[in-house]
């Protein structure tokens, strides 16, 4: 298991039937977010983690096929809500979306993927005309008791005409951390077009590539993650489609997003951060191979070190757990080896996680009390939220404990007593 180039193997592009070229392995991964209550590899599938980069339409992909069950189905155990900052940006965009909508005689509003209505929830108490389509059940529910009107189903072509039909042409669709999930993404397009309005905008909001790269995040590569997006490769996916990107802009989100604004071709004026996104994109070479060659050996470098800082700090008899049992952390602790025995549990707000183990790596999962009384050190897998949760649980450095950072490159904070 290396997360050096593959072979190279060449693969069919999901998106453009193109060829991609195979050029990180991150080994065998399991589900990610599936938390059995016990140690069980039956209940969650394993399959080979790998990416490469298409060399027709640029955009960056896994090239295996991930286990077919059903990764979105009532139980999936993830609310937007949890995280304060994350509320905090969906109210601001649900703001401004409202806003943008004024102008609009009787608008109507799509999500794609509201799970528990987070921001579907302040567009509907705007009294704008909406609809959230989101195939989650669970957290549907959350969204229709906060007053918004959810479809528990699949964004397509199929469900696009079933809207169309009841509610009209949709002045917005937008989708936050959710497009890129979907390997059949065509579908999405194809009831994009048969929903959006002549004017109408697609704003979709995901993790942007370039930062990814740039901050060495390999643990947003895992199974949901199907596409690692860039202006670049979304510009292509969109011209598929007869659509464009008219508009690029960077958010701070999840470590470094994109918030990217398509319209029907020729339908607006694209802004000039489309050209400047492009251009920076060129610089990085997000469309060289070897750019994930050189990725690849970083990745390598943190696992070896962040394996050698738990390993020592084991035998210095130091305590540590985990904290924020995300998505991301599937990655880091499969693909690092790291179990029970380095990590004896992993702090976590989400009810639907407490109680379970990590998938793959089978550590017990508990809520944030048990993170008194204090270990020495605490290895923060929620990193996107570093601010929110360091603030939180301020109590845990100023008593002299250290937070465990592996992005950018494996750190470990000094107490602030
Ligand atoms: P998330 O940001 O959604 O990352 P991913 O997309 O990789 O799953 O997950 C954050 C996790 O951290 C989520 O399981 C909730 C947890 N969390 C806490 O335990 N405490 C907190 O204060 C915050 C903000 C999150
Ligand atoms: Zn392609």
């Amino acid at each position: 298991m290396a997360a050096t180039p593959t072979s190279g193997e060449r693969h069919r592009c999901r998106i453009c039937a193109g060829s991609v070229r195979e050029c990180l392995d991150l080994g065998s991964q399991p589900v990610s977010n599936t938390y059995p209550k016990n140690v069980s590899e039956s209940a969650v599938p394993r399959f080979r983690l790998a990416i490469g980069v298409c060399t027709t339409c640029a955009m960056v992909q896994q090239t295996e096929q991930v286990p077919a069950q059903s990764m979105y189905g009532a139980e999936y155990p993830f609310r937007t809500s949890t995280s304060a900052l994350m509320s905090d940006h969906f109210h601001t965009t649900a703001r401004d979306i409202v806003s943008k909508l004024s102008g609009i005689s009787d608008p109507f509003f799509v999500e794609i993927g509201c799970n528990d209505g987070t921001l579907l929830g302040r567009v509907a108490g705007a009294g704008i005309r909406h609809l959230g389509v989101d195939p989650a059940g669970d957290a549907a529910e959350t969204a229709v008791r906060g007053g918004a009107r959810v479809m528990v189903d699949y964004f397509g072509e199929t469900s696009a005409k079933a809207v169309r039909a009841r509610h009209g042409t949709a002045d917005v669709v937008y989708s936050a951390n959710t497009i890129s999930h979907i390997g059949a993404i065509d579908e999405v397009f194809r009831g994009l077009d048969v929903l959006l309005s002549r004017d109408g905008a697609f704003v979709v909001e995901d993790r942007y590539l370039a930062d990814i790269i740039e901050g060495t995040y390999f643990d947003q590569i895992y199974d949901e993650h199907i596409y690692l997006f860039s202006v670049r490769s979304v510009s292509n996916l969109a011209s598929l489609f007869g659509f464009e990107v008219v508009d690029a802009e960077r958010l701070g989100t999840h470590g470094g997003s994109m918030r990217y604004t398509i319209s029907r071709r020729g339908g607006r004026a694209a802004s000039p951060a489309v050209a400047a996104a492009l251009a920076l994109e060129d610089r990085r070479g997000l469309d060289d191979p070897d750019t994930y060659v050189r990725f690849g050996q970083r990745v390598e470098n943190t696992r070896a070190e962040l394996v050698g800082l738990l390993r020592d700090l084991r035998t210095r008899g130091a305590s540590v757990v985990g904290y924020g049992a995300t998505s991301k952390s599937a990655t880091v602790l499969n693909y690092c080896g790291i179990g029970p025995d380095l990590l004896p549990f992993v702090c976590d707000s989400t009810p639907g996680k407490q109680g379970r183990l990590t998938p793959g790596s089978w550590i017990p999962i508990r809520p944030p009390e048990a993170f008194v009384p204090y270990p020495d050190y605490a290895l923060l897998f929620a990193w996107n939220h570093a601010e929110e949760i360091m603030s939180k649980e301020r109590a845990f450095s100023e008593g002299g404990g250290h937070w465990i950072t592996y992005v950018p490159e494996v750190r470990v904070t000094s107490p602030s007593r």
